[in-house]
């Protein structure tokens, strides 16, 4: 069957406003919206400005009241603990509402930020609706990030409460998630009003009188008085919630998403972009505190009657590299949505597929890979064993769904292996150069997107217009910046090439290297820092720190460099995957002082470099392969 996409995309080019009318009828509306677009209103316009509406009855109750009352909604599957369970859509219904209960009960109301720091618990999903049933603001926290970082959430978000769980349970280790949350709230200046805290049999904790609330107990109460909340309206326009996201800072950026927009895209995009049919199972193998989480494993399956996987566990070593297989196959998943990573980590593992031939994968369709850079390696390996289309596509936490793909509920187009697809509706994408101008096809160069954004896409930064119009809108006029280098062909495929700024991609997890340099700055024996993201086989990017020390400092530089790497583990977590430091004598510099990050990449990495122009000192970058040789590293 030829694909439908280019009819389609070239009817939103010719009529963007009809094209997002009519996927609008995807959505129920309390009150229909004033405008599709309204150009004169936010930064560059807001989509469907009258509108109201209501994200938690959308993904749940219309599915109760339209005949899905009995269909799984959701099915919490965990390898760390051998556990299944499942909500259809009338006990997910159930559990949202106490959820909400409690939440109103501790002053919970319309637009109050309610931050979620959980493990990978179906309660953490139900949190989220339950904010949106109340129109409060959910901000939800990576639970691999350390108290620190979630002290800077605290204090951006100023939330009334805080959602959260005794422990996570990572591979041979019980994580305690207690002590970075008090953690947290001493370090903050803004303190929360209360703590409903989840405890796991595996690991409880104690609980502060008069601040933290067990939430299983404050559940089942509301449960047993068969507590009701009503869905709070809310204008289109009005935040669903706010994701913090690595900046070019130890500030991360708190992307607003708002409701209308976002439950329009999403419904759209789960037919036509991923192929998928009311009463299917979609899986993405991410966590809820990525954007992949928030828009596929919750919304997205959800507001379009799927049912959704939430996966506490990973790819290998829970038990073996076939624990994606069993949840495929116990759960008859049509669609699985992951990270490159994953699979790199299952090929490592199991490089001919042994474990595949044990389970019966008949139901499942399609790979979807996206994050980080999809390796055609990796692509091809999935397609030889799976033997289904594997599709790469590309987006960010800010957009909050894909800008390219390839579109199989469109009808496929050909596969390009390392190509994420092609512009979805609603993205006109240009390539510019440093100047603004565009480049020839095939040519590198800046990926921005013309404005406006279509619907999904933040409108701007929680309390940070000015930081939005600087970070995405004033270096390219009329566009907004990607930070991603790329090229497009002449068949309109884009082809990602590599991030413009200081973020670097680990394990399909985002991370500012900005942020890292912050915290080797703090240790008092350095002087002069620099991070930098250099090739890893698994996690495809790691960060590489190098530190010159101050003066003075007789002791040994390995125990200085065993403090930096717990640093950064204790400030920033360890989701930041820092295990290398690397002491040199000087840094390599411009001669107007800019660190020449972009070649001690090279030199670790072994790829070509050039001796920069503007070098200060040509010597340093020898200096630098002879440490990194000694340490193994770029031989
Ligand atoms: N809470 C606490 N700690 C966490 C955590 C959480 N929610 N998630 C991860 N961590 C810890 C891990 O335990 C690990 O700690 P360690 O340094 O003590 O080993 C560290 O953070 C890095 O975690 P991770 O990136 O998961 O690496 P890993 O080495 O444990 O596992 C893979 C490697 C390939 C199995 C894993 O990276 C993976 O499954 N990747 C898939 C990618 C993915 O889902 N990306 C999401 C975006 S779509
Ligand atoms: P995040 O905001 O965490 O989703 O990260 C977004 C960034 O990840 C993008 O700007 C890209 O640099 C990278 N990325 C995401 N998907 C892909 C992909 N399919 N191919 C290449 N890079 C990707």
């Amino acid at each position: 069957m030829p694909s439908r996409y280019h009819e389609v995309y070239d009817s939103w080019k010719r009529d963007p406003e009809g094209f997002w009318r009519e996927a609008a009828k995807g959505i129920d509306w309390y009150q229909p919206f004033d405008t599709v677009f309204d150009a004169a209103d936010g930064i560059y316009g807001r989509w469907f400005a009258g509108g109201v509406c209501n994200t938690c009855f959308n993904a749940v109750d219309r599915h109760v009241a339209g005949g899905r009352a009995d269909q799984l909604a959701l099915i919490h599957d965990s390898a760390m603990t051998g556990k299944v369970r499942t909500y259809t859509f009338l006990e997910l219904q159930r559990e949202v509402v106490a959820l909400a209960q409690v939440l109103w009960h501790h002053g919970v109301r319309k637009g109050d930020r309610v931050i979620i720091y959980m493990p990978m618990v179906a309660e953490a999903a139900i949190g989220m609706l339950a904010c949106a049933r109340l129109g409060a603001i959910h901000s939800v926290v990576f639970g691999g990030f350390a108290a620190r970082e979630l002290a800077t959430r605290i204090d951006d978000a100023q939330p009334s409460v805080i959602v959260s769980a005794s422990c996570g349970l990572e591979p041979g280790r019980t994580v305690p998630y207690k002590p970075l949350l008090d953690g947290a709230i001493e370090l903050a200046r803004h303190k929360p009003k209360h703590c409903l805290v989840l405890q796991r049999e595996q690991l409880t904790c104690d609980l502060m009188p008069g601040r933290d609330v067990d939430l299983g107990d404050a559940m089942a109460r509301e449960k047993a008085a068969g507590a009701w909340v009503d869905c709070v309206h809310v204008e289109a326009t009005d935040p669903l919630y706010v994701l913090y996201t690595s900046g070019t800072t130890g500030q991360p950026k708190g992307v607003v998403r708002d409701n209308g927009g976002h439950m329009v895209m999403l419904h759209w995009s789960m037919e036509n972009e991923f192929g998928m049919k009311p009463g299917e199972v979609f899986w993405a193998a991410s966590d809820v505190g990525w954007v992949v989480g928030h828009s596929y494993i919750v919304y997205a399956p959800l507001l379009a009657g799927c049912t959704t996987v939430m996966y506490e566990g990973k790819p290998i070593g829970t038990p073996d590299a076939g624990a994606f297989w069993r949840v495929i196959a116990e759960h008859g998943v049509a669609a699985l949505f992951t990270a490159p990573t994953a699979f790199r980590a299952i090929k490592g593992q199991d490089p001919q597929a042994s474990f595949l031939p044990k389970y019966d994968l008949s139901k499942f369709r399609t790979l979807f890979l996206a994050g980080e850079r999809a390796d055609p390696e990796t692509i091809k390996w999935a397609e030889r064993h799976l033997k289904v289309p594997v599709i790469d596509h590309w987006w960010q936490t800010e957009t909050g769904a894909p800008i390219t793909h390839n579109p199989v509920g469109l009808g496929l187009l050909p596969v390009k292996h390392g190509s994420p697809g092609v512009p979805m509706p609603g993205y006109d994408i240009r390539i510019l150069n440093d100047a603004g101008h565009e480049v020839p096809t095939g040519t590198l160069g800046n990926v921005v997107l013309k404005l406006p954004l279509p619907p999904a896409c933040l409108p701007t930064l929680w309390h940070a217009d000015k930081r939005f119009r600087q970070a995405y809108l004033d270096e390219f006029p009329g566009y907004y910046k990607t930070a991603d280098a790329g090229i497009l062909d002449e068949d309109g495929y884009l082809f990602v090439m590599a991030r413009t700024d200081d973020i670097i991609n680990v394990a399909g997890h985002r991370l500012s290297t900005g942020a890292m340099e912050e915290v080797l700055a703090e240790h008092p024996d350095v002087a002069e820092c620099a991070v930098v993201g250099v090739a890893d086989e698994l996690k495809g990017q790691v960060p590489l720190g190098f530190v010159v020390l101050n003066s003075g400092v007789s002791r040994d530089t390995a125990a200085v460099e065993k403090e930096a790497i717990a640093l950064v583990r204790e400030r920033i977590g360890p989701v930041a995957a820092f295990k290398t430091v690397v002491t040199i004598k000087r840094l390599p510099k411009t001669r107007s002082g800019k660190v020449l990050r972009g070649t001690m990449q090279k030199i670790a990495d072994k790829e070509e470099w050039k001796m920069p122009a503007t070098i200060d000192d040509p010597a340093i970058l020898d200096e630098i392969g002879v440490a990194l040789h000694a340490r193994g590293i770029g031989v």
